[in-house]
Parts: C-alpha cells; sequence; structure tokens
C-alpha cells in the first residue's frame, strides 16, 4: 500500500484486520518509537465518514490509563488514519486458554483495570458498547488499555441520559435487555458485558451464544444451576460478583460504585493462587461439546431493533507478541507523533502488504533469536519452521489441508487462503503465508474471519499433521 505522507516511519505489521480496514504497527526508523495506525477506508460503507467521525470525535475526549491513547488523525483522499497507543502485550483474548482461563489473580487484575477503564467512559457520558477480551489490549506491562471505540456513543450529556435502542456489540456479550427491550440504560450493557469478560477469563469459555430465552445455557445460568460449566470452575467469591453482574433486569444488576464494594473485587489476590477452579478443565485441545467460544465475530453493529439479519464483522487476527521480554523503552515523544500526524514524519518504504512477506522476511524476526525490538514484538503464536524447502512446504501443506477438508487458494504469492466451517457452523478463514527467513520456510498463520479459539485449534491440529515437516524448534507458544 502506498501512503504518500510518511518520512521516517516504516509500517512493519498487520496488527489487525477489520470491517472498517486494518490496524498497522508504524515504527520510527530513528527511535524505535511505535505507534498503531488504524487505516479505515471511508468508501467502504455509505455511513463510513459518519461513524469514523464519531470514533475520532470520541477518542479526543478521552484520557485514562486503561484506555488506548489517542495521538491524531489525518485524511488523505478517502481514507483516515488514526495514530493511537501502540499496546505490545497484545489481546487480551490471547491471554485466556481455552477452557481454562487464567491464574485468578491475573483475571482479577485486569478485571479491576477494566472497570477503572469503563467508569472512567462512563463518567464522560459515553459507552463503549463492544467490550470483549479482543477490544481489551495490554501494553509493555500488562496495562489493560480499552480499545475501538468505533461503536461507542454518548448517552449523557449535560447531565441528562438518554436510553439506547440500537443493537449494537457482539452476540455472547451483549444483555438481554439489548435483544428484548425498546429503550435501554447504557451503563448496564457495558456492565454485563464486563461479566462476560470475567466469565471468560476465569473458565476459558463463554457462557452462552446470547441471553435469551431460546439459549439453554442461559436458562440454565437464571435457575441458578451454578453446578454446571462454565460456573461450577468458578470459585465462590468471584461467582457471587458475577452473579450480582449477570442479573437479568437491568435494574437490579450492580452499578459500578457497588461493584467497586465487591468483596473479592476489592480483595487483594493472594500470589501463587493459581486458578479459579474447582473442578479440572480440559486442556484446550480437548474441550467438549458445552464449549462456547470466546472470541464470536458475530456483532450486531448498527443494526435496528429486533431485526434478524446481524451484521458480521470480520474478526481481527490473533497476534501474540511474546509476553513481557525486555524490550527498550517504547513510549512515544509528542514531538514526533505530532510530525506523524501533520504528515511530516512517515514514510512507509516496506510494504505491509502479505504479498510481500517473503522479500520482507527480515520483518518478522526469528522467534528466540536477537532481533531488533521491532522485530521481535510481532512474534506470534501461530506459526512454525518447516524443514524442508518451499516448494515441499507448501505441497505438504496444501494436501495435508485438503485431506483434513479445507478449501484451499493460492491467494498470492506464498500465500495459501484456507476455508471450513467450526464446530458450531461458523465461517473459519485464514491464510497461510510461507515466509522464507534464514533459508529456512516460516508458515506462518493469521486468522481473517471466524472465532480465534477455533482458529488456534485448526491451527495444532494442521501442525500436528505436518509433523514429519515441522522443524524441531519451540516456536508455538499454543502448543503447550
Ligand atoms: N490492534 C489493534 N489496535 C492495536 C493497538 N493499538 N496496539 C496493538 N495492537 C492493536
Amino acid at each position: 500500500m502506498a501512503i504518500p505522507f510518511v518520512e521516517d516511519w516504516d509500517l512493519v505489521q498487520t496488527l489487525g484486520e477489520g470491517a472498517y480496514g486494518e490496524v498497522q504497527l508504524a515504527v520510527n526508523r530513528k527511535t524505535e518509537e511505535a505507534v498503531a495506525v488504524k487505516i479505515v477506508d471511508m468508501t467502504r460503507a455509505a455511513d463510513c465518514p459518519e461513524n469514523i467521525k464519531k470514533e475520532i470525535c470520541i477518542n479526543k475526549m478521552l484520557n485514562h490509563s486503561n484506555i488506548v491513547k489517542f495521538y491524531g488523525h489525518r485524511r488523505e483522499g478517502n481514507i483516515q488514519y488514526l495514530f493511537l497507543e501502540y499496546c505490545r502485550g497484545g489481546e487480551l483474548f490471547d491471554r485466556i486458554e481455552p477452557d481454562v482461563g487464567m491464574p485468578e489473580q491475573d483475571a482479577h487484575s485486569f478485571f479491576q483495570q477494566l472497570v477503572a477503564g469503563v467508569e472512567y467512559l462512563h463518567s464522560l457520558g459515553i459507552t463503549h458498547r463492544d467490550i470483549k477480551p479482543e477490544n481489551l489490549l495490554l501494553d509493555d506491562r500488562d496495562r489493560l488499555k480499552l480499545s475501538d471505540f468505533g461503536l461507542a456513543t454518548v448517552f449523557r450529556h449535560n447531565g441528562k441520559e438518554r436510553l439506547l435502542n440500537k443493537m449494537c456489540g457482539t452476540l455472547p456479550y451483549v444483555a438481554p435487555e439489548l435483544i428484548k427491550t425498546r429503550g435501554f440504560h447504557a451503563e448496564p450493557v457495558d456492565v454485563w458485558s464486563c461479566g462476560i469478560v470475567l466469565t471468560a477469563m476465569l473458565a476459558g469459555e463463554l457462557p452462552w451464544d446470547q441471553p435469551s430465552e431460546s439459549c439453554q445455557e442461559y436458562c440454565d445460568w437464571r435457575e441458578s444451576k451454578h453446578y454446571l460449566n462454565p460456573w461450577k470452575k468458578i470459585d465462590s467469591a468471584p461467582l457471587a460478583l458475577l452473579c450480582k453482574l449477570l442479573k437479568e433486569n437491568p435494574g437490579s444488576r450492580i452499578t459500578i460504585p457497588d461493584l467497586k464494594k465487591d468483596l473479592w473485587f476489592t480483595k487483594a489476590i493472594k500470589k501463587g493462587v493459581k486458578r479459579s477452579r474447582k473442578s479440572s478443565g480440559g486442556a484446550s485441545e480437548s474441550s467438549g461439546g458445552l464449549f462456547k467460544h470466546i472470541r464470536s465475530d458475530m456483532d450486531l453493529s448498527q443494526v435496528s431493533h429486533r431485526s434478524e439479519s446481524f451484521d458480521e464483522r470480520t474478526a481481527y487476527s490473533s497476534t501474540q507478541p511474546e509476553p513481557r521480554t525486555a524490550i527498550p523503552l517504547w513510549d512515544s515523544n509528542p514531538a514526533h507523533i505530532d510530525k506523524l500526524v501533520q504528515g511530516k514524519g512517515i514514510s512507509f518504504s516496506q510494504p505491509a502488504c502479505p504479498d510481500n512477506m517473503l522479500v520482507n522476511s527480515q520483518l518478522l524476526g526469528t522467534p528466540g533469536s536477537s532481533q531488533n525490538p521491532w522485530q521481535r514484538l510481532v512474534k506470534r503464536m501461530t506459526r512454525f519452521f518447516t524443514r524442508v524447502d518451499a516448494e515441499n512446504s507448501y505441497r505438504s501443506l496444501k494436501e495435508t489441508c485438503e485431506k483434513l477438508g479445507y478449501v484451499c487458494r493460492k491467494s498470492c504469492a506464498n500465500q495459501v487462503t484456507l476455508s471450513t466451517t467450526d464446530r458450531r457452523n461458523n465461517k473459519l478463514i485464514f491464510k497461510v503465508n510461507l515466509v522464507e527467513m534464514d533459508e529456512r520456510i516460516l508458515l506462518d498463520f493469521r486468522l481473517s474471519k471466524g472465532d480465534g479459539l477455533e482458529f488456534k485449534r485448526h491451527f495444532l491440529k494442521i501442525k500436528k499433521k505436518l509433523d514429519d515437516i515441522v522443524a524441531n524448534q519451540k516456536v508455538s507458544l499454543a502448543t503447550t
């Protein structure tokens, strides 16, 4: 992609993709400062210019340590560039082990930070409307940052609250009143989705596809069947809080001021308490039929009330920079960012297009080796080296995937697109880039559309089948 206004900054990696466009990592060639650049093509949808204006306007109002910083924006023709704080810890989503979750003290800390961010938003009269682990990013010190204000809106202005009626968000995370009721309060809807995020962090699964009477798991929850999954994996103190967060009646649901007085919320979690689990959950590859996927791309963006046709928004690709590696400072200098926003300072000399991955293989960095910081920070979990050349890697990949029932298509030079449906019958599409590095071939898998946990499962399945060509090197965090 040729971007005309830039010097000194390189677009080095795609961080995420969506219906709006994509998010790229830009790194200053001299200072190694990093920023995330959200690139929005305003011709994609008729309401895009309006929506992006609103997103920019809301971003400008925000300044909080648990919210992704907004540095500024720039428009070039039909493309809007939003310059944002780069969160090198990746998505909270990637810290959740399928069917297991994460250590309770981590969930506790992330939840406290999430609530701090949401409380701040609400204090300004803004609601996020799409709180989910994919929109919760982590910086280099695991500080949680609420991101993506593409669906956010103002619900209180000059002290006057308005009720909302648009169905917005992602089905497993939305509150029941949003499905059932015409006018509803904004704040309890965000509180509910915080409860679903907490469940996902503590149990590694989502409790239901949607909170409606047609959903058995939701009915079971309403009947307090806590002996069922995911609830039986969760300790009594956080479960008691979940009962207050996931109250069907928004009027009885806990408010943020009361939530901040909750016993579990306020308690200092003892170090060494590893899991909030009463029974053993399955390993990531062995989940049973009750499994509810953490990531769902069923967004209800801008859908009028009671509409049957839900928008599907393309899921972000999973990125997993290595956690907590010591990398020099990345706090961006306002002067450099100013230049960037004004267009005096960036040059995208290195193409961001995956077609060029082979040419630019040096951008990806060798896992585990000494690379410069921005090369190291783009490490991801869903890739491995092969022991054979490019041609044989491609052949094995294609044969194996076809045998496994994937639709395989060579999407561009060095890239294969694999399509299938997951166990919930949702579309799952991912791309495999064949990248030559140090005379070896790296198969780099990237989710294009669908459920992130399913993507990880499929990656593991394919990797296992390709065992005879997988190089004996520990490059995947997802395999353990
Ligand atoms: N993906 C989307 N936005 C991002 C950001 N600001 N930092 C890191 N990854 C991202």
